[in-house]
């Protein structure tokens, strides 16, 4: 039986955005932005260095905290309300639980460097979902053996390559079974033979899944077999949204073509 909330979420989009600002000191790095992810949704985020496009994954991931505006889950607030016009805080609890339906894959992978690979990926599981260790572990091998790594589960991640570090990083953001996959240039710090078995992998759970996805990647390539929407960012701001065979063949703003080409010519 769907509950009430459920309901409540149907028709929501996965990501909203409603007037985000976020603020490093004076430095001001988003304002106002707007932007929604629909459900099920493929979005790459495109746009110069420093535009703000790894804050806003990691304000959606609940890493950061925006200065002002809210921002939606499946029609939830994340970390604000508003109530009777003021901006009102919610509990460590609520988003807690909100950020349960997350999952994120960094640049730097950023596993725990003191635990096997295995125990990496039950870590969340087991600890935030409750699910048992046996479920769990059951559950990591069928990961690892889906990103080709069933032969490492006792290695630590100092034994294994960018590459396999990367894979792993994904076997454990999946453990979670995520509805919100974010992607930050996930294979930036690779050797360039092994970017397409990380990507492969990607582009495999981006077929077989529903996830919902918002993707920084450099990779347009990669951006447009996988992504149904690309926005281009800058400023704080969204410049530009559109179909990826638009925006990379046929962008309608200039900054969007300047970027573009200078990204290309790379
Ligand atoms: N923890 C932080 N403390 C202070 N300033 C920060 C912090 N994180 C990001 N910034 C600043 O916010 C701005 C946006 O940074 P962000 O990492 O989001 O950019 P980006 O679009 O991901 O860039 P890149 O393409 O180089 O990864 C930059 O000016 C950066 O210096
Ligand atoms: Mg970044």
């Amino acid at each position: 039986m769907p509950t009430q909330l459920d309901n409540a979420r149907r028709g929501e989009p996965a990501i909203r955005f409603d007037g985000v600002d976020k603020r490093f000191g004076d430095n001001v790095v988003l304002r106002g932005l707007d932007f929604t992810v629909a459900k099920g949704d493929r979005v790459t985020l495109i746009g110069p260095s420093g535009s703000g496009k790894t804050t806003i994954l990691r304000l959606v991931m609940t890493l950061e905290e925006a200065t002002g505006g809210y921002i939606y889950i499946d029609g939830e607030p994340l970390t604000h309300v508003e109530r009777g016009g003021q901006r009102i805080a919610l509990k460590e609890k609520h988003r807690n639980e909100v950020r349960k339906r997350i999952g994120m894959v960094f640049q730097q992978f950023n596993l725990f460097p003191n635990m096997k690979v295995i125990d990496n990926i039950i870590e969340a599981p087991t600890h935030v979902l409750g699910m048992s260790k046996a479920d769990a572990v059951a559950k990591a091998r069928q990961l690892l053996d889906k990103v080709g790594l069933a032969d490492k589960e006792d290695s630590h991640p100092s034994q294994l390559s960018g590459g396999q570090q990367q894979r792993v990083a994904i076997a454990r953001a999946l453990a979670m079974d995520p509805e919100i996959l974010l992607l930050d240039e996930v294979t930036s710090a690779l050797d360039p033979e092994i970017v397409n078995d990380v990507l492969n992998i990607l582009r495999d759970i981006a077929d077989t899944t529903d996830i919902t996805m918002l993707i920084v990647t450099h990779e347009m390539q990669f951006a447009r077999d996988v992504s149904n929407r690309v926005l281009m960012f800058d400023g704080g701001r969204v410049v530009e949204e559109a179909e990826p065979d638009v925006m990379f063949k046929d962008p309608k703003e200039q900054r969007t073509r300047d970027f573009l080409s200078a990204v290309l010519r790379d």
